[in-house]
């Protein structure tokens, strides 16, 4: 009989804080206002990153991938970008991009895909207050 191996997922949570305005020039202030709320004027938030990973246990380390590793490598990649900057005019891979949640968190899984020696990105999830999360999940 087959036995299908569970997926096991670790998880390391990092924080940056960011500016960022949410509006679109071609519209004006009202209906900026209108979409956007209170993110249409210049303001900042404390962003919580969860990245999640997938892989098999070593059997040396019993571990999938060591968290520090992944840690690095996102502090690499991500958060020595947009910690303590502005989003809409800081960071070269947001370029052209309005950085809502959803946009900022899809560039961030863009970022980290592939770059995990021996595991494989299975989930990005961005909190942006304590009200609003995004996830980006493998398709
Ligand atoms: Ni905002």
């Amino acid at each position: 009989m087959h036995m299908s191996q569970p997926r096991i997922n670790v998880t390391r949570r990092l924080t940056f804080a960011a500016g960022h305005i949410l509006a679109k020039p071609e519209w004006d202030d009202a209906r900026n206002r209108e979409v956007f709320g209170a993110c249409a004027g210049d303001h900042g938030h404390n962003y919580e990153l969860e990245v999640s990973v997938s892989g098999s246990v070593d059997e040396d380390t019993g571990m999938v991938i060591n968290l520090r590793e992944v840690d690095r490598i996102v502090k690499d990649l991500v958060i020595h970008d947009v910690d303590h900057r502005h989003l809409n005019r800081d960071v070269p891979w947001l370029e052209g991009c309005l950085p809502t949640t959803e946009n900022v968190a899809l560039a961030i899984w863009r970022r980290l895909e592939g770059r995990l020696p021996s595991a494989r990105l299975e989930r990005v999830r961005l909190k942006e207050t304590e009200n609003n999360a995004v996830e980006v999940e493998r398709g």
